[in-house]
């Protein structure tokens, strides 16, 4: 089968086709990818040369571009990772959002809908549970919550959502909808708290904690995320929703204490030296305190259940961001540099 995946060049695409496209010869994987700061082909340097990959550059948000693509690949399935995914960008600067997320998704249900008699193809839809907007201090987000995105990023997820389910309902393009909490692991852009984290503590910079650490993120390893996509594209059924999570709910300021020892551990140096670095600086504006996901469906129904603690993923990635420092080094140049000079260069302390 001819599948697109689209962002595979980032973060949890990337992680995605690394694992599947080894695994699953049967299949042509494409990634479809733009390749903005958060994309890194060098992820994926060991697949290049096989013969059941192929990369696009691509732009989904490009009504032609997308024609064509379907036009040259006509595939039977697509993955869609492809977001600007990054909630502190959405709120500097929410345009790219809006195009992507929504026009974006948009093109790509117009080509399936154009392309696919009803009854062909599957679209998979790759979402966030920031979706839901927040919960207080109790409750975990199930599928049947009401959706409440709070920032520019989770509302621009959450359109496009309705617009996949719509295509769904309308015009009978089969698709499936996950869910899913915080991811963490190896080949994450560092601008997200954990390899922010990872990386400052390692350079001995300020971990720069936003408001006063007390926000609850529900974390799952990459890896995880990714078998549970491809246990809902093999046994799940359309039109339904599956909300993935890691049972892993921990406040970012727990998150940190747990990398600066793990950062100490390896690296031979005093945990107390690296806590110092904590500097808490001002809050995130409509910062959502807490989620926290009911993963029970997907459990009961496809027998998915994460197979990472938060203490095992936690180390796996340290010592990924220890050992790629090529990797790292690359996606903080351009940019990315110039970009969290003007963001972060001026952030001041609460
Ligand atoms: P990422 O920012 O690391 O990667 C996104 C990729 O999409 C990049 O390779 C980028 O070049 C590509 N892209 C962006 N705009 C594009 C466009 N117009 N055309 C083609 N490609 C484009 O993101 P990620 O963390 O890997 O997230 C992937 C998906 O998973 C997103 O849809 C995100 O909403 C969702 N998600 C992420 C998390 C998380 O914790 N990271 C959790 C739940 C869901
Ligand atoms: P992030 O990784 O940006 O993911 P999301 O906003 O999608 O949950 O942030 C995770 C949590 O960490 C969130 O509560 C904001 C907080 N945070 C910090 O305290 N400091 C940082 O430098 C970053 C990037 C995030």
């Amino acid at each position: 089968m001819k599948i697109l995946v689209t962002g595979g060049a980032g973060f949890i695409g990337a992680n995605f086709l690394k694992l599947m496209v080894p695994r699953h010869a049967e299949h042509h994987f494409v990634n479809v990818d733009k390749l903005t700061y958060a994309a890194n082909l060098m992820s994926l340097s060991e697949l290049e040369g096989r013969s059941n990959y192929t990369f696009e550059r691509v732009d989904i948000a490009e009504t032609e571009a997308v024609v064509t693509l379907f036009e040259r690949h006509q595939p039977e399935m697509v993955v869609h990772f492809a977001a600007e995914s990054h909630v502190d960008r959405s709120i500097a600067g929410p345009r790219e959002f809006i195009r992507t997320n929504i026009g974006g998704t948009f093109e790509l249900l117009e080509a399936c809908r154009k392309y696919w008699q009803p009854g062909e193809g599957l679209f998979h839809h790759v979402s966030t549970d920031e979706v839901y907007g927040s919960l207080g201090a109790t409750g975990l987000f199930t599928e049947e919550t009401r959706y409440d995105p709070s920032s520019p990023y989770s509302s621009s997820k959450a359109s496009s959502d309705h617009l996949v389910r719509a295509y769904g309902r309308t015009f009978g393009v089969a698709a499936r909808i996950t869910n899913c909490s915080n991811n963490y692991g190896p080949y994450q852009f560092p601008e997200k708290l954990i390899p922010v984290m990872i990386l400052n503590c390692l350079e001995n910079k300020p971990l720069p904690v936003y408001g006063k650490g007390e926000n609850v993120r529900d974390w799952l390893f990459v890896t995880d995320h990714c078998e549970a996509i491809w246990r809902v594209i093999e046994s799940g059924k359309s039109g339904e929703t599956y909300n993935i999570g890691g049972h892993n709910e921990v406040r970012n300021i727990d998150v940190v204490h747990t990398l600066c020892r793990l950062v100490a551990q390896e690296t031979g140096r005093s945990e107390a030296e690296k806590k110092d670095l904590i500097t808490f600086v001002k809050d995130r504006p409509g910062h959502d305190l807490r989620y926290a996901i009911d993963a029970a469906k997907i459990g009961r129904e496809l027998g998915w259940g994460p197979q990472e603690t938060f203490e095992t993923g936690m180390r796996k990635t340290v010592k990924w961001y220890l050992e790629n420092t090529a990797w790292v080094d690359q996606v903080r140049s351009g940019e990315y540099r110039r970009w969290m000079d003007q963001n972060y260069g001026t952030r001041g302390s609460a």
